[in-house]
Parts: C-alpha cells; sequence; structure tokens
C-alpha cells in the first residue's frame, strides 16, 4: 500500500513512523512532512490547506490511504473531498469536525446528550457578554468559537481580563470570524487528561491515556504553548475512571454523533478535568494531539494501518488492539522565545547521539540549510521514550535530551512530574 500522510510536525513524524512499520505499506509519503522523516517518507511540498492540490497529488499517485494529521483541513472538508473523488482518507468528515471546529457546536451537543461539561452561555454580541461578566462570580473561561491554533482560551480571574479577552476576541478580531461568537464558561478544577479514542461512527474504542503540559514553563507557569511535552499513562487516571469516562463521555459522544446523522470516523481527542464532581469535559479535537500522538503511538502494538482501515469498512469491533505495559515521556525542546516571538536557523547538533541512547527523536519545527538541520519553528522536537514505568522513561527521555543542542534551546525540566 502507498499512504500519505499530511501534516509536517511531531504528531505527523509518529504517525508515519508508525505506519512505515506496517507490513502492509510499501511508501510513505508526507506532505508537507519534515527533515526528520526522510528515511520513512518521501517529502511531498504541498501545503496542508491545498486540498485540491492535495487529491489531486492521492489520484495521480494512486494513494491507497490517506491519514490526516491536523484540525484545519478536516474542519475545512478535506475529507469530503476526497470521497467525493472515491479515495481513501483516515479522519471525520467536514460535519463531523464541528467537533473540534465549533465550541458552540460542541458544548450545545454535550447539553443535549447530557454529557459532563462546565455551565456555559453563548454570545453573539460583545455587551452582552460584558453585562454578563458583570453578573456572575469570576474566575471563568471566555472562549472564542472556532479554531485558534490553541490560543483562543483565556482564564480570567477577574472582570477586566474578562473583558478584555471579550474585546481582543469579538471587536478586536485576534482570531479572525473564529472569534464571532463566544463560550463564556464555569472554571473547573482538578487533574486534566486526555484520552483519545478510534471511532467508526458507531463504536469508540479508547487508547491508553495520557497528559500534555501546555504552560511554558516548570510548575505549570507562564503561558500556554501548543504542548511541551507529554506522557502516558496519565497520572492520576484509574481503571476504574477509565470505564467511567468510556461509558459515560467517550461512547456518549460518537452516540450522539451518529444521532446528529454526523457519524464521527476517526479519532476523537478528550480532554477532560477530573473534578470532585467526577470527570468533565474541557474540548473535544477531531484528531490525534501534539504532542500526545508522541507518548500514545509508540506504545501501540497493533498495526495502525489494520486499525484506520477497519475504521473505515466500519468494523472496528473486530479489530483486537493491544497497547504496551511500558509508559512513554516526550520532552518537547523549544526555539528561544516559543510561544511569543523566536528566531530560527539555528543548527542543531548532538542528533545522532541522542537517538543512540535509545530514545526516539521527532523533529516539528526543523528544516535542512547549507547541509544541517537548523531550526524553522516553535516547537523544534519532541524527544520520547519508553521505560517499565514513568521515572524509568523519563530519565531516558532527558538523558537524550541531554545530548542536543541548539542556541536559545528551552523545555521544561519536569514534564510527567
Ligand atoms: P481548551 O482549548 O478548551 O482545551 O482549553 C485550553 C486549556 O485551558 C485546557 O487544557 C485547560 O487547561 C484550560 N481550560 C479550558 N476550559 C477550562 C475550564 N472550564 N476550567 C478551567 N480550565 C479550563
Ligand atoms: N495537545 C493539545 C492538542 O493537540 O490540541
Amino acid at each position: 500500500m502507498k499512504v500519505l500522510v499530511i501534516g509536517g510536525g511531531g504528531r505527523e513524524h509518529t504517525l508515519v513512523w508508525k505506519i512505515a512499520q506496517s507490513p502492509k505499506v510499501s511508501e510513505v509519503y508526507c506532505a508537507p512532512g519534515n527533515p526528520g522523516m526522510k528515511n520513512l517518507a518521501k517529502i511531498v511540498n504541498i501545503s496542508v490547506d491545498d486540498i485540491n492540490v492535495l487529491a489531486d497529488f492521492a489520484e495521480k499517485n494512486k494513494i491507497d490511504l490517506t491519514v490526516v494529521g491536523p484540525e484545519a483541513p478536516l474542519v475545512s472538508g478535506i475529507v469530503d473531498e476526497f470521497e467525493k473523488r472515491g479515495l481513501k482518507i483516515f479522519g471525520p468528515s467536514k460535519a463531523a469536525a464541528q467537533i473540534e471546529g465549533s465550541k458552540v457546536f460542541s458544548k450545545n451537543l454535550m447539553k443535549k446528550y447530557n454529557i459532563p461539561t462546565a455551565k456555559y452561555q453563548v454570545f453573539e454580541k460583545p455587551q452582552d457578554a460584558i453585562d454578563y461578566i458583570h453578573s456572575v462570580n469570576m474566575p471563568q473561561v471566555i472562549k472564542a468559537e472556532g479554531l485558534a491554533a490553541g490560543k483562543g482560551v483565556v482564564i480570567a480571574q477577574d472582570r477586566d481580563t474578562a473583558e478584555a479577552a471579550v474585546k481582543s476576541i469579538m471587536i478586536d478580531k485576534t482570531f479572525g470570524n473564529s472569534g464571532n461568537r463566544i463560550v463564556i464558561e464555569e472554571y473547573l478544577q482538578g487533574p486534566e487528561v486526555t484520552v483519545l479514542a478510534f471511532c467508526d461512527g458507531k463504536v469508540a474504542v479508547p487508547m491508553v491515556s495520557s497528559r500534555d503540559h501546555k504552560r511554558v514553563c516548570d510548575g505549570d507557569k507562564g503561558p500556554n504553548t501548543g504542548g511541551m511535552g507529554a506522557v502516558s499513562p496519565a497520572p492520576a487516571y484509574s481503571v476504574e475512571l477509565d470505564q467511567v469516562v468510556k461509558e459515560s463521555i467517550i461512547q456518549k459522544t460518537v452516540d450522539a454523533m451518529a444521532k446528529e446523522g454526523m457519524p464521527f470516523k476517526g479519532v476523537l481527542y478528550t480532554g477532560l478535568m477530573l473534578t470532585q464532581e467526577g470527570p468533565k469535559v474541557l474540548e473535544y479535537n477531531c484528531r490525534f494531539g501534539d504532542p500526545e500522538a508522541q507518548v500514545v503511538i509508540p506504545r501501540l502494538k497493533t498495526d495502525l494501518v489494520d486499525i484506520m482501515l477497519a475504521i473505515l469498512n466500519g468494523n472496528l469491533a473486530d479489530v483486537q488492539i493491544e497497547w504496551r505495559q511500558e509508559a512513554a515521556v516526550c520532552v518537547v525542546m523549544a526555539s528561544g522565545g516559543y510561544p511569543g516571538h523566536y528566531e530560527t536557523g539555528k543548527v542543531i547538533t548532538g542528533l545522532e547521539d541522542a537517538e543512540k541512547t535509545g530514545a526516539i527523536v521527532f523533529h516539528a519545527g526543523t528544516t535542512v540549510k547549507n547541509n544541517k538541520i537548523v531550526t524553522a519553528g516553535g516547537r523544534v522536537l519532541g524527544i520520547t521514550a519508553l521505560g517499565k514505568d514513568v521515572q524509568t522513561a523519563r530519565q531516558k527521555a532527558y538523558e537524550a535530551v541531554s545530548k542536543i543542542h541548539f542556541d536559545g534551546m528551552h523545555y521544561r525540566k519536569d514534564i510527567s512530574k
């Protein structure tokens, strides 16, 4: 089989790494890919937003299966376009991707089907939102309705911050049309857990749990990022909780989507807060998490391509999905200044030495310049290690990290703690 992976970050490097191991697969392509995957895949210079050009490429090169990493093309309807042309593609339809593309859609879905989540209100007019803020207790959480590259959520401890968030999203349009409507919701407390699930439109099979570390600095300080590292399994997640989440949240969500006439096929990402009242949904995404994929996929024993094909055939229940008992830790190495302004083009050294430790070096923001691998983004590398427990995996990941250098680099020292 020929497989095309769409995306170019650490999540997509992980997908390519796993898919290339499948005995069914003869060739892997990745668009736009990154230099870390050059021994595993052919790099295709097409952007993830060029849906028609990607579909033309798949047709011309007789791609047997396309796998979509990021949310933007899913929300724009890449799956519908490929299916219209009779091409096999793994991911939810445009209608089903609304579960991530519109927080108003997902909150209303949860309310209608009694799926536990924070209490909320939707606003279309900034003044109504501001009046509401003055009528409720703080903190409150302000969310832009649409996609905002992980930056559309503000946790407002006081009314001034909340008002500023409403103005920035709805009046200044910091996230464009994604801020036409906002959700204001109750502030929840507790440990966070990510549960990804394979879904074939009817059946949901949760993967092993994971947790990402969104804040830039140790001790969960500083601004939010795309994710500074991840661990699997998530601490604080028990077998009992897993059962509750599977039945009262994940399967219920897949049933709800089917009842709404938009069956969810692909990977459903559920971000949970484990509150004292039980687990509640913070957000859904319509794809693998990044960097959660970098710790979950290396723990998967089963052939990922077999699972994806079963999902496309609607017979996921027939596949036996097996996981390694070992834990996994991924440490993200970022450019100086990230998540704010950062420079690129810094030479990266020590990549081979890092791999010699047994860790896996997943590339994200890297490129090749003058035959050298240099930085090209905020999150540059994700270093993943497996170990018999979280502590062993963490030690191995940080040992590999210590071999790598680029000017200005920074990373958290407390991933998985
Ligand atoms: P989201 O993109 O909706 O997952 O939000 C990003 C992050 O904001 C989450 O991972 C949480 O850390 C935090 N967050 C979102 N919603 C809430 C909430 N209702 N209460 C507390 N924290 C939240
Ligand atoms: N790690 C968060 C996300 O993928 O959205």
